[in-house]
């Protein structure tokens, strides 16, 4: 028995619970020993659960067309007005009723006014549309639902909140900092202005925040439904989202086609 081992069989008879231990193997290049634990299996904390449990999710919204011709670097400004258009409508609703149930005993935990994005969309619409943006704030179909969806968890079931929460802000702060560079790139625009909503100017070090919030979802004091419940309605966020791009998707590719000449566009309708 190496050395490592025997202290770490040590530790477990000390504990008093020798019989109820089993050894693991590691499975990452972390652990160079055996693992002794006292537990059969202990329940992934919250955070964990819900990331692992919303994966599949990500992965599928992350692939829509819209998403993958951003990050190829083929957006245009009109699509990308378009899309902060959208998430205005989003998070007005959202971060709306946030504040209203900001003292829920779920809700509070991962209420962070400095994640609040709604006046950094104003500003950014501002200078994306000009002073008349407020005229151009176009409600369709995809996000109408999601809009829908948040106020009836506020009206319904306000601790699914946390889910909203969850999706699009840990979001903001992770893949939503790679969709700034490629757009700004592709747009070929320098400065704040238009991307105040990727900055968050109240979170200095975005790491250390991101592991506080998921500190918070993992202190949720919740029962084994409520916390299904929140994963389900994450899942639902992210179906939601997807949506979203999906119409976009729509809306650029008919952009497109009126830009092409009618000749062309009629030879193209032939040909397949
Ligand atoms: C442009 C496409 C996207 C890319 C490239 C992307 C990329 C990423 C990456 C790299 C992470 C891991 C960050 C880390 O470990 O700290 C992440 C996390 C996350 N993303 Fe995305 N993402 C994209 C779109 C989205 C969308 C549309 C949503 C939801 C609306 C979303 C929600 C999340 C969430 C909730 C997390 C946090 C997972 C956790 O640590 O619990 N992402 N994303």
């Amino acid at each position: 028995m190496s050395s490592l081992s025997s202290i770490a069989s040590m530790l477990s008879s000390s504990t008093g619970m020798g019989g109820a231990t089993r050894e693991i193997q590691p499975t990452t290049g972390r652990v160079d020993f055996p693992l002794t634990v006292a537990e059969e299996a202990r329940p992934p904390c919250f955070s964990k659960r819900i990331r692992a449990e919303t994966a599949q999710a990500h992965r599928i919204t992350e692939s829509t067309s819209f998403v993958k011709s951003i990050l190829r670097g083929a957006v245009d400004i009109e699509s990308y007005r378009n899309m902060q258009t959208g998430l205005y409508l989003i998070y007005s609703a959202m971060e709306e009723e946030l504040e209203r149930h900001c003292l829920h005993p779920l809700v509070r935990s991962v209420y962070f006014s400095a994640l609040s994005r709604c006046s950094a969309l104003e500003q950014d619409l501002d200078f994306l549309w000009g002073e008349a943006w407020r005229d151009c704030l176009q409600i369709t179909p995809a996000r109408q639902q999601y809009v829908d969806r948040i106020r009836w968890v506020g009206e319904n079931d306000p601790g699914l909140l946390v889910a909203h929460s969850y999706t699009r802000y840990m979001g903001d702060l992770s893949g939503g900092q790679v969709v700034e560079r490629v757009v700004r790139r592709s747009l070929k625009i320098q400065g704040k202005e238009g991307f105040r909503f990727f900055h968050f100017d109240d979170i200095h070090d975005v790491k250390e925040f991101k592991n506080i919030y998921r500190r918070r979802l993992d202190g949720l004091a919740m029962s084994q439904t409520q916390a299904k419940g929140i994963i389900a309605e994450s899942n639902r966020v992210f179906t939601l989202n997807r949506q979203i791009f999906e119409e976009l998707e729509g809306s650029w590719i008919r952009a497109l086609v009126k830009l092409v000449p009618t000749g062309f566009s009629q030879r193209q309708v032939v040909s397949y």
